[in-house]
Formats: C-alpha cells, sequence, structure tokens
C-alpha cells in the first residue's frame, strides 16, 4: 500500500479486494480516506469506487462477511453503504456525471476510474488507490493531488466553473478544508467561488449550516470565515455578519471594526474551548451592535442595547440558519445577553446583590460567560489585556465567596408559582407572575431574607397591593 493503514483496514481492503476479484469489478479507495491517510489525520470513513454497480459489489462483500452486516443502499444515487467495526464503509459505481449523493438528481451513466475522479470536488479528494490484483495498492492520481497535498493547495480537477456548477456546496467546501488542513485555496479556483457565489442560493440551509460549523470547530475559525467574507458566500446565507465589517468615522472619532473584532474573540474563545455552541455565542456577541450604532456628540459611538438585540437576533438566526432550535439556541442567546455583564462587575464598590444577580442570571453557564467575556478583550495594548484579565479573576473570585455563603447558581425561591395559584385561588397569570418575581428579586436584592417566612410575608404585602386577598392559608 502506498498509503500506511493499520493492520484491521489491511484486512477489510483485502477482503474487499477478493470479493471486487471474484466479481471481476475494478475496485478503489477514494476521497477523503486516502487524503487523510496521507496527511495522517484519523479517519473511519472509507469511500470505495468500482467499475459497475455499486450496490452489487457492497452487497457481494457484506455477505461475504462471517458476521452479519446490515448494507443501506440509495438507488437513485447508486450508493451502498454499511458499518464494519468502527468503519463506515461507502460504495459507489464510478461515473460519468458528477459525484454528489446530496445533489438530489439521479446520476445513472456507467464510467471510467477517471471520468469518476475528474467528477469530484478538488484534486486532493480525488485521489485513488487499487485494490485490484495486478497494481493492489498503487495510488493512482491523474490530478495531481499528492503534489497539491504537499504543497498545501485547494485545487478543483477540471475547471473551477465547472466543478461548482455540478454542487455549488462544493464552494463551502472549498473554504471548510483550506480551514481545516490549513491549505491555501488556487486563485483560479478562490476566484470561481467568487464569481460563483450566488449559486449557493440553491443549496439547502441544513448543507451549509453543516459546512459552516466545520469551519467554526476548526483551530482558527477566523481564517474560514474570513474567507466565506471575502468569496462572497458569507453575503448569501448571513447577511447580518457583513453589517458588522467596517469602520465609520464622524468628528475623527471611529469605531473599531466588529466583524474583524468578532472573528479575534471568536478565535481567543477557540483556544480556550471546543464547545461549538460557545463558538457560536462568540460569533454573535456584538452582532446586535450596527442596529443600535449611534454617535453621541461629546460622548463618540454607542451601542446601547446591543446585548438584548443581539439576544433576539440569535434566535432568528439560528431560524433562518436552519440551526438546533432547543437549548443550544437558548444557550447561546443568553450568554449574548449577558455579555456586558461581567464587565458592569470589575468597576468598584460593586454590592453582593450584583454578584448575585449574576449568579443567578447566569446559573451552570457561569464559567462559560466568563470565558466569553475574557476572550472579549482584544486590545492591541499588553498592559491594558493584563489589566482586564486581572479584573475578571477579581470577579471570578468574589463570584465565588458570594456563591460559597449563599448557593444561589441554581437557587429557586422559597415559594413557588404553584403555591403563589394555591393561596390566592388564582390560574396561570400575569399577577402569578408578578408575585414570583417580585419574591425572586427581593431576595436578590437582599431586602428580604432568603427564607419561606420572610418571603411569605413579603408576598402578602405584595398581593395586597395588586388587590389579591388569601383563599388557602
Ligand atoms: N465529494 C465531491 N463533492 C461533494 C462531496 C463529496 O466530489 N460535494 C467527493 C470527494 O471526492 C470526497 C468524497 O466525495 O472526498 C467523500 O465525501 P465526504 O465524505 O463528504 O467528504 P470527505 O472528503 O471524506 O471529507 P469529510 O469527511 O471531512 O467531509
Amino acid at each position: 500500500m502506498e498509503i500506511a493503514c493499520t493492520a484491521k483496514e489491511e484486512k477489510l481492503f483485502k477482503h474487499i479486494a477478493s470479493v471486487a476479484q471474484s466479481k471481476n469489478m475494478p475496485c478503489y479507495i477514494v476521497g477523503g480516506f486516502v487524503r487523510d491517510k496521507i496527511l495522517q489525520r484519523p479517519t473511519k470513513d472509507i469511500d470505495l469506487v468500482c467499475v459497475g454497480s455499486g450496490i452489487t459489489l457492497a452487497k457481494a462483500v457484506a455477505e461475504a462477511f462471517t458476521k452479519k452486516v446490515k448494507v443501506n443502499y440509495f438507488k437513485n444515487f447508486g450508493t451502498a453503504q454499511f458499518k464494519y467495526d468502527e468503519f463506515d464503509v461507502e460504495f459507489v459505481g464510478a461515473r460519468k456525471e458528477s459525484y454528489s449523493r446530496d445533489s438530489r438528481k439521479p446520476i445513472v451513466e456507467e464510467g471510467t476510474l477517471e471520468d469518476d475522479q475528474k467528477r469530484r470536488d478538488f484534486t486532493i479528494n480525488a485521489l485513488a488507490i487499487s485494490l485490484n490484483e495486478e497494481d493492489y495498492g498503487t495510488l493512482v492520481d491523474p490530478f495531481e493531488g499528492l503534489v497539491h497535498l504537499k504543497q498545501k493547495i485547494i485545487k478543483t480537477p477540471l475547471d473551477p466553473d465547472i466543478t461548482f456548477s455540478d454542487d455549488p456546496l462544493r464552494m463551502m467546501r472549498c473554504i471548510r478544508f483550506a480551514a481545516q488542513l490549513g491549505f491555501t485555496i488556487q486563485t483560479d479556483t478562490f476566484e470561481a467561488v467568487k464569481r460563483n457565489s450566488n449559486r449557493l442560493t440553491i443549496i439547502s440551509k441544513e448543507r451549509i449550516a453543516d459546512e459552516l460549523n466545520k469551519i467554526m470547530l476548526t483551530n482558527k475559525p477566523s481564517i474560514g470565515l474570513d474567507l466565506l467574507y471575502k468569496s462572497g458566500l458569507l453575503e448569501i446565507f448571513f447577511p447580518q455578519l457583513i453589517k458588522l465589517v467596517g469602520v465609520e468615522y464622524i468628528d475623527g472619532k471611529g469605531h473599531k471594526d466588529n466583524f474583524y473584532h468578532t472573528l479575534q474573540v471568536l478565535d481567543n474563545v477557540a483556544v480556550r474551548s471546543k464547545d461549538l455552541w460557545l463558538r457560536w455565542a462568540a460569533l454573535l456577541h456584538d452582532i446586535g451592535k450596527p442596529a443600535t450604532k449611534r454617535f453621541e456628540q461629546g460622548h463618540g459611538w454607542t451601542f446601547h442595547g446591543h446585548d438584548a438585540v443581539g439576544e433576539k437576533m440569535t434566535y432568528k438566526i439560528f431560524r433562518q440558519l436552519k440551526l438546533p432550535q432547543n437549548d443550544r439556541m437558548k444557550y447561546v442567546a443568553k450568554l449574548v445577553l449577558l455579555h456586558l455583564r461581567p464587565i458592569s462587575l470589575t468597576k468598584e464598590d460593586i454590592t453582593d446583590s450584583a454578584m448575585r444577580r449574576l449568579l443567578f442570571d447566569a446559573g451552570d453557564d457561569l464559567e462559560d460567560l466568563m470565558i466569553l467575556c475574557e476572550s472579549d478583550i482584544t486590545s492591541k495594548n499588553k498592559n491594558k489585556v493584563k489589566r482586564y484579565l486581572e479584573n475578571f479573576e477579581a470577579v471570578r473570585e468574589r463570584l465565588k465567596e458570594v456563591e460559597e455563603n449563599d448557593r444561589i447558581r441554581n437557587w429557586q425561591p422559597p415559594i413557588s408559582g404553584d403555591e403563589i395559584m394555591n393561596i390566592f385561588e388564582l390560574r396561570p397569570s400575569k399577577e402569578v407572575g408578578i408575585l414570583k418575581t417580585a419574591i425572586r428579586e427581593a431576595i436578590l436584592d437582599n431586602l428580604i431574607p432568603n427564607t419561606r417566612d420572610a418571603a411569605y410575608e413579603y408576598l402578602l404585602k405584595k398581593a395586597e397591593e395588586l388587590g389579591l386577598t388569601i383563599k388557602n392559608k
């Protein structure tokens, strides 16, 4: 083998090779597996291409195993897949037309290996390894994929306009591979992305989000995001982010470029955490700034309320990009909303109740919020950065002390909404919410102690103000 395989992989390939031989079907390992093996990246996805029907070969290979293996196949696309140990093995018949399982157009015309290779997305993904007796283990590389892997170049095998028009998602993949592998996109290929960026509109939001998330999970996500911006793709699916680009000046005063600031914050978070959603919070933390930007005479640029506006925009953006509409979305929105709070706690004379309030509002996400805030320091002045980080460290200490005394993080007020409804014989209503909040706020503000008796007494007082009387004591 021209690639270094484990004994287990070798055994699997020998098995596939012998079945392919018996069926008289030339067969090759192709695509990501070959690329990743050469780059010494871990990979468990094995793509095989054969001359003839991929489904027929996959079924024959599966039947020849001693253990039972279930084959899933997609007739329209001529692909078949099965799990074998930790491997995800996929077969496809070589074809003349573009290879894309998701492109919806069924592809049927059979082709040679080279027909198939040239219809793949990038030269580094078009490398094949023969499993045939006469040249078992040999690399088949008609488009200099190996050279490009060494030179760290992303390039399409054909004219890039053709490759991208076969499947416009490849433009996102192009940037994703550049970001993931630390490769450079060859000029003609990148120019073609710019030229064809509008074609991304025909691609489903889910597929776009999938690629975007892969970019978000790279070691330095700013690389991919900046390429998305420069290629014109970002504008197509995420125009809100483009609004952050640029600096405006009035009376000689400018503000920072919020796009590049955001990318810096994202990279800073990426150094501290691999969590995709915390990275999303970094990407969206200032998304409310363009809508709230004002120039105040004598004061300069302000973005009052960009945290609350950003929270609302987060929900909209998650819907728009078809990202999960669940707890993850709420978590991101919450961090966007709270991202200025720890800064306000770095001032002098901060009361315990302000600390308690943040502990309560952030709950279990406090540590992530602190990571976001520390990452939000992007000043080039080393002394300033040092001072700000020390301030945050002091806030962390104070928060720890207050939490140890009050245990407020996952605290629930001593009287629940259900109890309030019961005491005053109320249905779920605005009044119940008002009373519940009043108790919570009074305790957080230290107006009353955190005990049931004090809360009950306070509840009666507040209820009286609303004209309510006790039904059940
Ligand atoms: N492919 C393609 N065009 C696409 C998607 C895939 O030409 N739009 C081809 C490439 O040859 C690719 C192979 O199909 O290597 C397998 O695709 P996929 O599993 O999506 O990507 P990988 O290259 O394996 O990389 P990753 O697993 O990181 O997505």
